[in-house]
């Protein structure tokens, strides 16, 4: 009984299996497999030959184990259906794509224990590496898959530790420049829509308020909207709390967080017939494509989208090719502000 069983599952046919079936030794298969046009026609038949017969499938992975250089990294982000992690994700993929790697994506969806189960399957992968815009302050974990040969890069957050590259967004002076243009168009009630989870989040909201206090305003006069997420539907949300104020205390413009939650908050004002801006200006923050084709083109803080990904990429792929050259860098690019009509409305 003992011995049928052991042949139940047969084990996948190896390299040595396939040499000994078609008669060659173990390098010309390797040969057939990578280069197929220094072997002879006819040894070739044979060996691909025996690779049908065994149903050999060969181990990229395995392969790449052995050199320590996986084919793949892993690009970790926090909402797939936010169209600016969609734009970083192609600029990673432009610089992977031409050093002719791939691309793990996975959407922690604000989840830590997601984050931390992709983290351990990208880590039992053995990716060349991790980007990653970490849902909290991740540095123990991304330390430990530091110490475990795996290199990482933080995306859209800056690193405080000067061992580990970044790549981000001055998000202080981001929230100067959105609170500093609607001051400039006489704004004084202006309220802050967005959450306070995030890093980048809690670095506009204070660049909000010192553009208030550069201004000689009072920091806590900016209203605080606060949403559980950074979707259009808590902009949505966010907008009906803003108008169930008192008119005289009602804010005459809002700065969102990200540009999901403006167009939330656009969506939520013109269905109350409340006019943007002339009633209420907006700004949103990442300027994605979907700002401008806005019903009312909004304006907002552009991030470098797509560099932010390729830049993340080039420091990472450095970093795993030539360890011993390679200096890490905390990348910090700034914002701009891009004026559309949802902001465009002097108050006398
Ligand atoms: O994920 C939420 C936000 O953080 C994005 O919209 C982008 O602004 C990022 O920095």
């Amino acid at each position: 009984m003992e011995a049928r069983d052991r042949h139940l599952t047969r084990p996948a046919a190896s390299v040595r299996d396939v040499a000994i079936r078609a008669g060659v030794s173990v390098g010309t298969v390797s040969n057939v497999l990578n280069k197929p046009d220094i072997v002879t026609p006819t040894t070739r038949s044979r060996v691909l030959a025996a690779i049908q017969e065994l149903g050999f499938v060969r181990n990229d992975a395995a392969r790449h184990l052995r050199r320590g250089r996986g084919r793949t990294l892993g690009l970790v982000v926090l909402d797939v259906a936010n169209p600016f992690f969609t734009d970083v994700a192609k600029g990673v993929e432009y610089t992977t794509g031409r050093a002719g790697l791939a691309v793990i994506f996975c959407n922690s969806d604000g989840d830590l224990a997601k984050e931390n189960a992709y983290l351990d399957l990208l880590e039992e992968q053995r990716v060349r590496g991790v980007l990653i815009t970490p849902i909290d302050d991740a540095s123990e974990r991304l330390q430990r898959l530091r110490d475990h040969g795996v290199c990482v890069v933080m995306l859209d957050r800056t690193s405080t530790n000067a061992d580990a590259c970044s790549v981000s967004v001055d998000d202080h002076l981001g929230g100067q420049l959105a609170i500093r243009h609607l001051i400039e168009n006489g704004h004084r009630r202006i309220a802050f829509v967005g959450g306070s989870a995030l890093q980048q989040v809690r670095d506009r909201h204070r660049g909000a308020q010192q553009a208030l206090v550069d201004a000689g305003l009072e920091p806590r006069s900016l209203q605080r909207v606060d949403t559980p997420t950074l979707t259009v539907a808590a902009g949505r949300d966010a907008a009906a709390r803003i108008l169930g104020l008192p008119r005289q205390a009602r804010a005459t413009a809002v700065f969102c967080a990200n540009d999901l939650l403006a167009l939330g908050v656009l969506q939520g004002l013109t269905r109350q017939r409340v006019r943007v801006p002339d009633d209420i200006a907006l700004v949103g923050y990442d300027d994605i494509d979907f700002a401008a084709a806005a019903a009312v083109p909004l304006t907002s803080v552009r991030q470098p989208r797509q560099r932010l990904g390729q830049t993340a990429a080039t420091l990472l792929l450095e970093e795993a090719d030539k360890p011993e050259e390679h200096q890490h860098q905390q990348v910090v690019f700034d914002p701009e502000l891009v004026v559309r009509e949802s902001s465009l409305h002097r108050l006398p």
